[in-house]
């Protein structure tokens, strides 16, 4: 089998919700295509559909109209364990809110992606967890819960489990929000390293200039639409 250049190829992709009776038109028919490695920042205001887009390249969600692949695979034509499973070996999700399993300890967090089906020796799996917690900072806290611990150190251990399997695709919604600057600087650079190393192609919605800044480039969503593509927000008003 071939590796398919792109990791996520949509066209015309439309997502609609019925609230009280009317649709409301999330995705308006979106174009989008992010090439294996690479780093794109998806901007745009309150509203204007990057959670749903999110959730549809993160094969969480599949009531879209229109054509969507991601990793080369057509995700309405799987058959829901095997959809689970696609997701959990090939993706990395960091949400918004971190999800992190409440019950579960920090490393027992991080290495939850490993216990459906990975093909990774248990040692293996917690050498993994134990490094990534310690190159964010949370070497310590293996053993401890994330009720323990601040909405920033949660944030990160979100994004330890993310890169848990160092997946050809990371998607993730507002990873630093909760950061200071310097912890969005490490883990941009965490970021970055995981694609240079493994050819992961990175899908980040943010509203941080820091994070834009550092993507091979930028989408404004407004509107359920894709407003501008290949923006450089460096270079200023075009
Ligand atoms: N599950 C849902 N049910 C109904 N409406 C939704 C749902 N998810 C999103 N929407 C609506 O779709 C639009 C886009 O939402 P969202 O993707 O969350 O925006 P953003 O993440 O850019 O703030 C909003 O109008 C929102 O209310
Ligand atoms: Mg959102």
């Amino acid at each position: 089998m071939t590796t398919p250049a792109l990791a996520i190829d949509a066209q015309q992709l439309v997502r609609t919700f019925a609230v009280e009776g009317r649709e409301i038109r999330a995705l308006d028919g979106v174009d989008l295509q992010v090439k294996r490695g690479e780093f794109v920042a998806v901007v745009g205001r309150s509203g204007a559909g990057k959670s749903t887009l999110l959730n549809l390249i993160g094969a969480l969600d599949r009531g879209y109209t229109g054509h969507l692949q991601v990793l080369g695979q057509s995700l309405r034509d799987l058959p829901d364990r095997a959809l689970s499973q696609f997701r959990n070996q090939q993706i990395g999700f960091v949400f918004q809110a971190f999800n992190l399993l409440p019950g579960l300890s920090v490393g027992e967090n991080v290495m939850l992606p490993a216990s459906f089906g990975a093909k990774l020796d248990p040692s293996e799996v917690r050498r993994r967890a134990e490094n990534l917690l310690k190159e964010l900072g949370l070497g310590d806290r293996f053993g401890q819960l994330p009720s323990q611990m601040s909405g920033g150190e949660r944030q990160r251990v979100a994004i330890a489990r993310a890169l848990l399997l160092a997946p050809p695709l990371l998607v993730c919604d507002e990873p630093t929000g909760s950061l200071d600057g310097l912890t969005t600087q490490q883990i941009l650079g965490i970021l970055k390293d995981t694609r240079d190393r493994h050819g992961t192609a990175l899908v980040i919605v943010t509203h941080d200039p820091a994070v834009a800044a550092t993507a091979d480039r930028t989408v404004v969503l407004d509107r359920g639409r894709i407003l501008k593509q290949d923006v450089d927000l460096q270079a200023g008003a075009a």
